[in-house]
């Protein structure tokens, strides 16, 4: 067999992921997530579309300016704006690249553009040219192309590689191609674009049929270098193509595709819970390597045969996503030695401040918990992921609650400026009886548009992990709270939106922390 080929991996999870309904971040969330697609080793992150917003523009620069290791790619469309705006963001990177795309299909171009054909072959020629003043790192990607007409795809991509684009991605948008098709399409592309070889070529699929990562691999198999995925495959509608998927199925069969990628899959598991908190995007219990049930083999005669041998029936081991091998477990007579060594062991390092605080958390939970399991303890390190300034937080609450009276709530909040805040409200139950009472004391107008509640581990002494998103002016947060009292965690998951929704109102008016009274009333 020859040398695996080494392809590349192209992270759009900051772009297509971030842009999908309830998947949005705010700036220090990106950067967290861009600091673990570094960790992660992929080769190019796409940080955002810089024209869609002031925010995204500012997370591509931050993006930029922090993570060195990878390409940092910004989001065009072919007009001049768009990619001064895109190169706006990326042009401090340490290897910067403008990504620019018009769609090519005749539904998009007749519909939407409203151009013919040759129109649109001028002006991904004009964009690409536009874009190469700045940088020479410039990525054209045809919109639609896998319901385009070949031969046009082929023009376009013969003229838009002489124009000096240096990759050309072939994106199923809308999820629409199957394997055998899609192995046609590659094929013409290669057969009919001559100067081909002066490029990478790429490919960007969507799951709208369930199809993305098996097209997605019926690409390798046609030599493309490129591979555009996401963390957890989130994405517009039905997603993208998942990342763990593709860097698994290529590690695991690589006697097959004879190709692999530069990423540390060791760290996989890792990105896929810290985007699944961060967005509040959940991952399915079935889902293939990162879902809960992965690896766990439940059936007598499984247990059986991964008990004589591992690989009877597991394929990947859990260690090769960072699954800790050997789940051991902490307990309240754990030092402070064990316990970091377990989080060295899961694959995280902290810095000291932060350490001393999760071992204060961990001691508190194992005084309430007996085991405290690694599932634990990665909740308990993800909620210090992004750190948020606390506008509100909880300083106590009592509940009166049961199957014959309303429920009633007491909370009192500290807010920024150190004053104590209490209300007392009713509601149909005792998570909405706090809700409401966090609401009078808040006084700002938004609302919940989802709340979610599972448990970290087995047992009734499990901790709860709430997450809610809440919605301002057509904007969403996200909150997380932890706790082995649910209203605890639901509570504090609330205030952990509000206070998100606080920082970036506080950044976009300059305020000072402690000026929610007057921000509450404006
Ligand atoms: O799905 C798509 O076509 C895209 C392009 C902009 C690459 O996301
Ligand atoms: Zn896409």
């Amino acid at each position: 067999m020859t040398a695996a080929n080494t392809l590349k991996v192209f992270d759009t999870t900051l772009r297509d992921g971030e842009q999908s309904p309830g998947c949005s971040m705010n700036l220090k969330e990106k950067l967290e997530v861009a600091r673990q697609l570094e960790r992660l080793r992929v080769d190019v992150i796409e940080a955002g579309f810089a024209i869609a917003s002031p925010d995204d523009l500012a997370a591509i620069k931050a993006v930029s300016r922090e993570v060195k290791d990878c390409v940092i790619a910004s989001l065009a469309r072919a007009l001049p704006k768009d990619i001064d705006h895109a190169w706006d963001g990326v042009r401090e990177a340490a290897a910067p690249r403008l990504h620019t795309f018009i769609a090519s299909s005749p539904i998009h171009m007749e519909h939407k553009l409203r151009k013919r054909p040759d129109q649109v072959l001028e002006q991904a020629v004009d964009m690409v040219r536009y874009a190469k003043q700045y940088c020479s790192d410039v990525q054209f990607s045809a919109e639609d192309a896998t319901r385009s007409e070949p031969e046009f795809l082929y023009r376009l991509f013969e003229a838009v590689i002489d124009a000096g684009a240096t990759v050309v991605n072939i994106p199923d948008t809308v999820g629409y191609t199957t394997p055998w098709e899609f192995t046609e399409l590659i094929q013409g592309i290669r057969n009919n674009v001559p100067n081909l070889d002066k490029t990478e070529l790429a490919v960007h699929c969507h799951n709208d049929l369930g199809l993305a990562v098996a097209n997605t691999m019926a690409a390798v198999r046609q030599g493309v270098t490129q591979l555009e995925c996401t963390i957890n495959g989130i994405g517009e509608r039905a997603g993208n193509a998942a990342l763990e998927e593709i860097v698994m199925g290529l590690k695991t069969r690589q006697d097959f595709y004879n190709a692999d990628t530069n990423v540390d899959t060791t760290q996989i598991y890792r990105a896929s819970r810290l985007v699944s908190t961060l967005t509040g995007a959940q991952v399915q219990v079935n889902k293939a390597v990162v879902g809960a049930n992965a690896f766990a083999h439940e059936s007598g005669i499984h247990q059986h045969g991964v008990l004589a041998n591992q690989s009877t029936y597991e394929i990947m081991t859990p260690a090769s996503i960072g699954l800790a091998a050997n789940r051991m477990v902490l307990g309240k007579h754990s030092g402070r030695h064990a316990f970091e060594d377990r989080l060295i062991t899961m694959g995280y390092s902290l810095p000291k401040e932060q350490l001393d605080e999760a071992f204060e958390q961990f001691k508190a939970l194992a005084d309430k918990k007996k085991i405290v399991a690694d599932a634990d303890l990665e909740a308990l390190v993800e909620q210090k992921a992004a750190h948020i300034p606390e506008t509100y937080s909880l300083k106590r609450f009592v509940i009166n609650s049961g199957n014959s009276i309303t429920s009633t709530a007491c909370v009192t909040l500290v807010n920024g400026g150190g004053a104590v805040k209490e209300a007392v409200a009713t509601g149909d139950g005792p998570v909405d009886a706090s809700y409401r009472a966090i609401d009078e004391i808040v006084g700002l107008e938004f609302e919940l548009d989802s709340y979610g509640l599972n448990a970290v581990t087995e047992g009734t002494d499990a901790q709860g992990e709430v997450l809610v998103k809440i919605k301002r002016e057509q904007k969403l947060y996200n909150g997380r709270g932890l706790s082995t009292d649910v209203i605890e965690a639901s509570v504090n998951a609330y205030l952990n939106a509000i206070n998100k929704m606080y920082d970036e109102i506080r950044q976009a008016s300059g305020k000072e922390a402690g000026a929610e009274e007057s921000m509450a009333h404006e």
